[in-house]
């Protein structure tokens, strides 16, 4: 055992705290002591996913980061040493552009009183961090932990769509009309010169993983 003060990451910023209280939660160090109060309390225990963060660790092993959605309302502080935590603020916003995730569910109408529009944006987001073009059902999977009591959620999953393997932005030509499928699958853009009407998928500009916590 070797004392020492917690180090962790969150945003891209490094946390140092030499005496960190072992009681605290990470879900309450976010908002009461980093004053980041995206991350929304909700059940306090797990049930609801409006805490949803992205946790990401560095498996020596494999050399890879993976990445991992979590509730921060059940993360001891003290269990995050040498992890990187990313919150609803970390990925977009309203003056720094918002990152497709965010965009997608606002142009879909997913958010009403929007209490459980951070925890779902993260779900997405770290789904699409460790798979860029996932399933119809490995979207809806992601989203296991995360409750709506405004939406129905039928639009979060609607706008949440396009970013999946079978989403046809083949527009009047999809084949459904056509009845001659030329494989309308497309990467989160464009295909055919078809536009999107959203924001690209562009995983070159996510965060990198702090290089102190790549330790070998
Ligand atoms: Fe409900 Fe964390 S606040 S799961
Ligand atoms: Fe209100 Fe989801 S938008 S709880």
């Amino acid at each position: 055992y070797k004392k020492g003060p917690l180090v962790f990451y969150v945003n891209g910023k490094k946390v140092e705290d030499p005496d960190p209280d072992p009681g605290y939660t990470l879900l309450f160090y976010l908002r009461k002591k980093l004053c980041l109060t995206g991350t929304k309390l909700g059940c306090g225990e797990g049930g609801c996913g409006a805490c949803t963060v992205m946790v990401s660790k560095y498996l020596p092993d494999t050399k890879t980061v993976k990445h991992f959605s979590a509730n921060a309302c059940l993360i001891p502080i003290c269990s995050l040493h040498g992890m990187a935590v990313t919150t609803v603020e970390g990925i977009g916003s309203i003056q720094n552009g918002l990152h497709p995730v965010q965009e997608r569910i606002a142009k879909s109408h997913g958010s009403q009183c929007g209490f459980c529009t951070p925890g779902i944006v993260m779900s997405m987001y770290t789904l699409l961090r460790n798979n860029p073009q996932p399933t119809g059902a490995e979207m809806e999977n992601a989203f296991e932990g995360n409750l709506c009591r405004c939406t129905g959620y039928r639009p979060i999953l609607e706008g949440f769509k396009s970013f999946t393997k079978e989403f046809c932005q083949m527009g009047e030509n999809c084949c459904k009309n056509t009845g001659n499928c030329s494989n309308g699958v497309v990467e989160n853009g464009t295909e055919n010169g078809q536009t999107s009407d959203y924001l690209p998928l562009d995983s070159t500009q996510d965060p990198i993983f702090p290089p102190e916590l790549r330790t070998d």
